[in-house]
Order: structure tokens, then sequence, then C-alpha cells
């Protein structure tokens, strides 16, 4: 259809069949789902009746082909102008197959195989009747007791845009012109990721200056990728609920962003702004939404209820509403649902594609990748010929999707004792629990330790389950549970070399594992090729090169901590700094344990002197740093160089430093490359104390290194300075 033929359809629509547009329920909701239909109960609390859900415009949660074509289909046939629905579901970090969680894939600092990833996903969600997926979610965070850190790529507003824009690309393409691709949803807008003490749905206040800094740019990095839709965050933003935000969604997202896509609602989310209590009631919850512009109320019927007598009061115009069902209606026919209602589902193609072999050779791949090795001493990679005991309740676990792997399941999954069988003749392999995750027994202590003893070299699998992360999942003590930490010192009194390998899905307080392990894996959620991808990097079949994406903290009380701090006005390390009246604690560092950007490898690299091409560049001109990477071992390796500038004097306080660019290079044993990279004006912008978005002359420090710590730095000036 035409953009007039789609006005014209908003003219012939009754305000309840525009309205019903502007609501998405759950799959059992609908007639021909796999649950034999609508759910009265629900219904009837919901206050729905057959005719609501006869006009409602979008499903959420559904999946399979022959279910959405079935709803689809009798939908179409209740439907007095036939318009199709939209099944949007979560397809986060995988649809079936399921790729590690995004905070791992974050460590991988691929962009590429994270869109290889996510246009992966598409592809299973396409075919099993998806539209829309509610990812990508690009919450900053540096909040690692907050649950909802393991779905966002870290604390880096660079890194989390490039990803931000990766995973459009996948996800959704050209929607027009590309197959097997879905609409994109970025989410929650906004600064969803910041919640006061890390408590899921929390309070977020801080600063606009902060918000435009540090929060928003990834939001509009999937914006100008071509992201389809918005969805709203639960918490309030400086005093009112995101959801209702006007300034939030109308003043910035609309008309500052010019954002012509659909705004949806978090689940229940119009709901809760009566728990907020910025509302009176459900009626003045809708009426607060719909000026907000929110324009499909995900799960709850205020908008049902109450738009029509909104309109008639006079508090609501009309036109509010067709606004908003021009923007879905638009969405459906970008999808081309009007002239195809049911798109790619396909039940044949479901089979062909739905955990095909590049699928799972993709996530081993991403997942290898996104493994940080935080810690080895001689200990890795592992001999083959040696006695191997495997521990701890990660050994034999497939808890090891993660959070929004909910098309993900246990026997498609690879554990890790079945990837090390892959490697190992069993008879090498001694098999051990050792503990539960939170709770265990001294047989079950007794048994592993003598099990270990039996063997060469333990390798302890530990972690946290996955509902210790994710939504309302977040923990005030971010250590791993007290049972893991006695099995892993028991262990090691065996004396012998002891590697830790944490399935976990935010950085931990990993103190008492770094003390008691000889090394380290960082393996996140790894998904569904988990256990073969934590055996490659073990074996050394895959060198690790993961960084950190998100800094891990000393303790909790630091948190947040993160690379890019202010200085502040009494900077501890300052020469001339006092010992006691500095920025410090007086009980632990300041400094993160593993700072962002931070990851080892098998192979060792030595960095040259950096060069710049001049020391002093005016704002059209760019200068070109220079360093040369030797890897230093006998083995193959994927290195990530990074780039970090500091501007020195500010309008307003700046970073001691900022991540700006990064190059992987792929280095042979004695190989040295010269790595490059360019810095012009652009990168040097900053929000001013006005907001204005601009740079400045003056003199800068531009770093180069394998993390953000261990770097070197020279000095350039922009302008007339
Ligand atoms: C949840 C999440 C959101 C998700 C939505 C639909 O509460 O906050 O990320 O997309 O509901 O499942």
């Amino acid at each position: 259809m035409n953009d007039s033929q789609l006005t014209s359809l908003v003219k012939d629509m009754t305000l309840h069949e525009k309205v019903g547009q502007l609501v998405q329920l759950a799959t059992p909701f609908f007639k021909g789902a796999s649950d034999k239909g609508q759910i009265t109960g629900p219904m009837q609390e919901m206050g729905l009746s057959h005719e609501d859900i006869e006009n409602t415009g979008s499903v959420l949660g559904a999946s399979g082909a022959k279910e959405t074509i079935a709803i689809q289909r009798k939908h179409l046939e209740d439907n007095r102008l036939g318009i199709p629905l939209l099944f949007m579901s979560d397809i986060v970090h995988g649809f079936r197959t399921i790729f590690p969680v995004p905070l791992a894939i974050g460590c991988s600092w691929d962009l590429d195989l994270a869109e290889k990833s996510a246009a992966l996903a598409a592809k299973e969600a396409a075919v099993s009747g998806g539209h829309v997926t509610f990812a990508p979610m690009v919450d900053l965070s540096r909040e690692p007791r907050w649950g909802r850190g393991m779905e966002s790529t870290g604390e880096d507003t660079y890194l989390n845009s490039g990803f931000a824009r990766s995973f459009v690309r996948g996800f959704q393409g050209d929607l027009q012109q590309d197959a097997y691709k879905v609409a994109s949803c970025v989410k929650h807008f906004a600064a969803y990721g910041a919640p006061e003490g890390g408590r899921d749905y929390n309070t977020v206040d801080m600063s606009e200056w902060m918000l435009r800094e540090s929060y928003l740019p990834a939001y509009k990095a999937a914006l100008d990728e071509g992201c389809e839709m918005v969805m709203t965050a639960f918490n309030i933003l400086n005093g009112i609920p995101s959801t209702g935000n006007k300034w939030l969604m109308r003043n910035l997202l609309r008309d500052e962003w010019n954002f012509d896509g659909v705004l949806i609602s978090d689940w229940g989310a119009v709901k809760e702004l009566l728990p907020h209590g910025v509302a009176q009631d459900e009626k003045e919850a809708a009426l607060k939404t719909l000026r907000a512009g929110v324009d499909i109320e995900m799960m709850t019927s205020y908008y049902f209820k109450y738009t029509s007598e909104l309109v008639e009061e006079g508090l609501l115009e009309e036109s509010t509403i067709d606004e908003a069902v021009l923007r879905i209606l638009r969405l459906k026919n970008k999808l081309g649902l009007f002239e195809n209602p049911y798109r790619e589902a396909d039940e044949t193609d479901e089979k062909t594609f739905i955990l095909a072999p590049e699928h799972r050779n993709v996530a081993r791949e991403l997942a290898a990748k996104s493994v940080v090795l935080l810690k080895n001493e001689q200990a890795l990679p592992l001999n083959n010929n040696n006695n191997i005991a495997l521990v701890g309740p990660f050994a034999n676990n497939t808890d090891i999707l993660g959070p929004w792997s909910w098309g993900g399941s246990a026997e498609d999954t690879i554990t890790l004792d079945t990837g090390m069988k892959h490697r190992l003749n069993t008879d090498h392999l001694l098999i051990a629990e050792g503990s539960g995750i939170e709770t265990g027994t001294e047989q079950q202590l007794q048994e592993a330790l003598q099990t270990a003893s039996r063997a060469d070299v333990i390798v302890a699998a530990l972690g946290e389950h996955s509902d210790m992360s994710g939504e309302a999942g977040s923990r005030a003590d971010i250590r791993l549970p007290e049972i893991q930490l006695e099995l892993l010192k028991q262990l090691k009194s065996l004396g012998k070399p002891v590697i830790a390998v944490l399935f976990n899905g935010r950085p931990l307080d990993v103190r008492e594992v770094i003390e008691h392990a000889d090394a380290v894996l960082e393996a996140w959620y790894p998904g569904t090729e988990g256990g073969n991808a934590v055996a490659d990097i073990l074996f050394g079949d895959v060198n690790p090169s993961g960084k950190l994406s998100m800094s891990f903290p000393h303790s909790v009380g630091q948190v947040p901590v993160y690379y890019n701090q202010f200085n502040t006005g009494r900077p501890k390390d300052a020469p001339d700094a006092q010992i006691r009246f500095v920025s410090q604690y007086l009980d632990i560092p300041n400094e993160a344990l593993f700072p962002f950007g931070y990851g080892l490898s098998y192979s060792t690299y030595h960095y040259s002197e950096m060069s710049l091409s001049t020391d002093h560049i005016t704002p059209d001109e760019k200068l070109t740093v220079k360093v040369n990477v030797t890897n230093t071992s006998e083995t193959s390796g994927e290195e990530t160089v990074q780039l970090y500038i500091r501007d020195l004097v500010g309008d307003v306080v700046r970073p001691l430093k900022e991540l700006k660019d990064f190059k992987k290079v792929t280095l042979k044993p004695g190989e040295t490359t010269t790595v490059e990279f360019t810095i012009e004006e652009s990168q040097l912008r900053y929000y001013h104390a006005d907001l204005d978005y601009k740079s400045d002359a003056g003199e800068f420090e531009v770093f180069v290194g394998p993390n953000s710590r261990d770097i070197q730095s020279r000095k350039f000036k922009l302008g007339n300075v």
C-alpha cells in the first residue's frame, strides 16, 4: 500500500478500531494460539471484550510458523478491515540458536560478528513468523549489582553505539529489500541502566548533561541506523516515569531527533504510572502516556478503556490517535503485511534454518571470542594428555544460555563436560559437581575432592544461575555464592593447578576466585554452543581475545566504578597529592580490579613507542597515530588495540580518558604490524555546560594500548592555542 491508501484506511476506521491498533497483548489472548485460543480469565481481569481482541494491533511473544499463521488467519477473518497483526518478541541474543548474552558479545569487540549473530537470529525469527524484535537493548550500565547489565554491551558509550548499529543492521537490514529480517526496537528509553543502588526499576536521576554525554548516544546510534521502534523504560528519569515523560518522548525523541517510528511501552509500564504516583487513576495514566506519544500500550488495556472518553471530553485530540495508528500501519506496510500477512513464516524453512550448522558455528565462534582471560599463571591451555577433573555446578549444566533466551532449549545446549568430551577421551576426564550453585553438601564436597585428587589439573566450573541476573535479578553481594568459593578453596588445597571458568551475568567481585585459581576465564552465558566454545579456549584451539566491556570492581563498595571517571579536585595520584585529604577509600583502591578493555591472551604482545604525525591540528586537519604491535609469543592471536583520548581542559569536567577507536589485529608468532588511527576534530566534541555539542581549542592527550589502564600517551593540540 502507499501512504495515501494508509491514510484513507485510518479514515475508514472507527475510534475503537484505531485504539485497537495501539494495544499489544500476549499470545494466549488470540484464537489460533497453541493453547487453544483465548484465555477468558485475564481477558475478564483486563476488561477485554472479544471485539477488543479482534481489533488489537499486535501480539507479544507468539512464535512458530504454525502458531503465527493460525493466529493471523483467524484474526484476518475477525478484523472488519482485514488489518494484519504485528508479531513482536524478545529476540535479544538469538531465537532458537542462542548466542552469548550481549554483555559477552560486548567483550568480543567484534562488531561484524555481532551483526552476523543478529542476522541469523532474525532469520530464525522471520521463518517462525516473527516481525519485530525487542532488541537491541543499549542501556549503558556501570552497575554490576543491576541484573540487566548482561543484556547490554557494557559501560562505554562509543562501544555500545557501535554494537547498537551492528545489531540493528543485523536484525533489520533493509526491511523492504532484504529477506529474513525483522524490525528492531531499541530499548529501554531511557537510561534504564542507571538505577539507584543497582536495584531494578529503581530511580534514575541525572543531569541532562550526563544523559546526553553518556547515556543517550547509543539509542541515537540505533535510530540513526534506521531502527524502526523504541521501547520506553520502567524507570523515572529526573522525576517523571519515562513512559509518561513528554520531554523525553516528544521534545527529545520525536521533535529533536525526528523519530517518526513506533514507540511502545514496556510491559505494563502505562499502568505503572499509578504506583509511581503521577497518575490519579487509570484514565489519567492513559492520557499522560498518549500525550507523551506512546503509540502502543503493552499488556494493559487503558487505551481501550479510556481513549473514547478522553476524546469525547476534549482532553485528547483524535488526531493524536490517528498519528499513532498511522505510524503503526506504516510499519506493517514496510513489513509487507498488507500484501502478505504471513510474510516469511514457513514450516519448511524453520526446519532448514533453525539451529542450522552455520548458526551453531557462528554461535561457537562468537562465544569463544567473548570469553575473557582474566588470569593465567602457566595453567592454560590444557594438555589433553593430562587427567583433568571438571568440578562445580556448571560442569554439566545447561543453564548457560542466560536470561532472554526463551527460544533456546536445554536439549540444544552443549554443556562444558560435553564440550570437553569432544576434545578428550573420557577416561582422561573426571567429573564431579562438588556443590550446587547456592547450596551444597559435605558429601558433594568430599566426592569432588576425591575425584580431583586423581587428576593432574582441575577445572572448576562456577557461576550464577541465570535468574541471579536478568530482569529483577539485582544482587547487593556480587561475589560467587559462599558454597562455591569454599569448593574452590578446597580444590586449591589439593596443590594442583586450578582453572576457574565463570558462567555469570554481571561483573563479579572475583577477588577470592583470583586468589585461589591459577587461571580464570570469564565465560559469561555463552549460549547454545557454550560448552564447545569454552573447551576450544581451554585446550587452545582458540586463543582468548575477549576484552572486558564492563569493569570488574575491586568490591561492590566501589560501585559504580568505570574507566572514564573524572579526575576530581583531589586526585589521589596527583604529584602533589596529600596523604589523607584526597579522593580515595581508606580500605580499597579506587581502581577497578580489572578495568574496561582488559583481557589476556595465550599470546604476548609488544607495543612500540606510539608516534603522532603532528602534535597540532586545526579543526579541519587530521592527525595520525601509529604504533607497532608485535606478537612476541609462539601462538597466533588476535589483539584489540584501543585508542583513548583525554581533553585536558573543558567547559565542563572531562573524563580521564574516553574510548574513541579500536582495531583488531591478528598476528602470527613474531609478526609485527603497524596500527594506525586517525584523529579529527569531530571526535573531540562534547556537551558543554549550555548543552552545546562542540569541541574547544586546547590540549589533548591520546592513549594507545591493550586496555584502558596499561597505556602510553602523547599530547597534541587542536586549534589556535
Ligand atoms: C519486559 C522487559 C522488556 C521486554 C518486555 C516484553 O518486562 O523489560 O525488555 O521487551 O517485557 O517481554
